[in-house]
């Protein structure tokens, strides 16, 4: 899979109607997504649990062919890593508190073809970005604390992503730089001068009348930039 040029805009999963999930997956895409965000959660990393890797087989089993880039809010990670790696996970992004042995899950990630992803928590330092940058493909700031939709946006997480913006920037590699929690199309612009590139949205989205306006009108926040 090729990923999808930037800026991307990411629908969470978790936001949509699970009982028509393959529809809200295809209708969201046709809207103009450009990666579907898949949310996992375990309750036991955070205080919730969502779906598991035989929801992401049975959409790649129903056609969805785009890009997916699935967050694991689970402890332990490693296991999980494999079973998303077989059902077809093109991004898989994991908070460094989630394994004890960081190099080898972003190994894991890789040798199984997939791209690798960093997730920090709101009160998470980005010191654990700086040893393995070399082996990461998208550094995601969490603008909420993880485990609900449809919370407040926590300002501090722009300082954040300027922060993350520069640690990028120095170096070569091609690396997203995804923000997850309450954005809206009022808070897009302020995400993207802050150097996101990659813009997760869920309730935003799955919960407006007319999805492809909601992406359009996030477009062109971020356009205005
Ligand atoms: C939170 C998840 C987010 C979240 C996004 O733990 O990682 O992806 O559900 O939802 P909204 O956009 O509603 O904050
Ligand atoms: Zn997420």
């Amino acid at each position: 899979m090729t990923p999808p040029t930037p800026p991307w805009i990411c629908p969470s999963i978790l936001a949509a109607d699970f009982a028509r999930l393959g529809d809200e997956v295809s209708n969201v895409l046709a809207a103009g997504a450009d990666t579907i965000h898949f949310d996992v959660m375990d309750n036991h990393y955070v205080p919730n649990l969502s779906v598991g890797p035989l929801v992401l087989s049975a959409l790649r089993k129903a056609g969805i062919d785009a890009c997916v880039d699935v967050h694991l809010m689970v402890k332990p990670v490693d296991r999980l890593v494999k079973e998303f790696l077989l059902a077809g996970a093109d991004y898989i992004t994991v908070h460094p508190e989630s394994t004890e042995h960081l190099h080898r899950t972003l190994s894991m990630i890789h040798d199984g073809g997939a791209k690798a992803g960093l997730v920090f928590n709101p009160a998470t330092p980005l010191e654990a970005l700086e040893p393995v940058i070399e082996m990461i493909d998208l550094v995601l700031i969490m603008s909420v604390n993880p485990g609900f939709g449809g919370q407040a946006f926590i300002p501090s997480s722009l300082e954040k992503l300027r922060q993350a913006r520069g640690l990028i920037d120095a170096c070569s590699r091609d690396i997203r730089l995804q923000i997850d929690g309450g954005v809206k199309i009022d808070n897009i612009g302020a995400a993207a001068a802050a150097g996101a590139d990659a813009f997760v949205a869920g309730t935003a989205i799955f919960g407006a009348d007319n999805y492809a306006a909601t992406i359009s009108a996030m477009r062109e926040e971020i356009a205005h930039t």
